[in-house]
């Protein structure tokens, strides 16, 4: 399934692109948003964290997302995710940093924790559910 997806999307960015002219190619690369083109869907993104897809175990097996009580974790929790990661790399907006964060864990470790996040959801998962946790920890107060 994943990979029809992946490939519907090629297809897709493949056929627009080779019907446009340089200059044109350059104005719709300029209109995509950074990292992806995709628009997150929270309500997806909620069920990829709390429930994991397909050979991705779920966030929340490290990743606690309330706030108060006892709040011990493998991971960070991300309940003030959004407000955090604006600050957590110079130059990087909050949605970047999470996307990094999850594609690529080790970029930057959060101090106090190792480097042990389970590290291939680039892989196992598709561009539009990362962009959909993103969408999903973007939300305020993360849940
Ligand atoms: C095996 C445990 C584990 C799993 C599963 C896991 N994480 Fe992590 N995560 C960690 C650890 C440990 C860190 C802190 C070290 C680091 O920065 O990589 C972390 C860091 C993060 C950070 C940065 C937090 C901060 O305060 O800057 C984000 C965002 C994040 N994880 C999101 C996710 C998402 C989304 C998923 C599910 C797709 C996920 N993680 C799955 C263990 C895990």
């Amino acid at each position: 399934m994943k990979t029809i997806i992946k490939i519907a999307s090629g297809f897709l960015l493949t056929h627009i692109l080779t019907g446009c002219a340089t200059d044109q190619l350059h104005a719709v690369l300029a209109y995509l948003p950074t990292p992806s083109a995709a628009v997150g869907d929270s309500v997806h993104g909620e069920s990829i964290f709390r429930e994991g897809a397909g050979n991705a175990p779920p966030c929340i097996s490290c990743h606690q997302i309330t706030t108060g009580g006892f709040t011990f974790g493998i991971g960070p929790n991300l309940a003030d995710i959004a407000q955090v990661a604006t600050a957590r790399v110079t130059g990087m907006d909050a949605a970047a940093y999470i996307h990094q964060s999850i594609v690529d864990p080790g970029a930057y470790l959060v101090p106090g924790f190792r480097n042990i996040m389970y590290p291939h959801f680039a892989q196992d998962l598709s561009v539009q559910e990362i962009e959909d946790l993103v969408a999903f920890l973007m939300a305020p107060g993360g849940e």
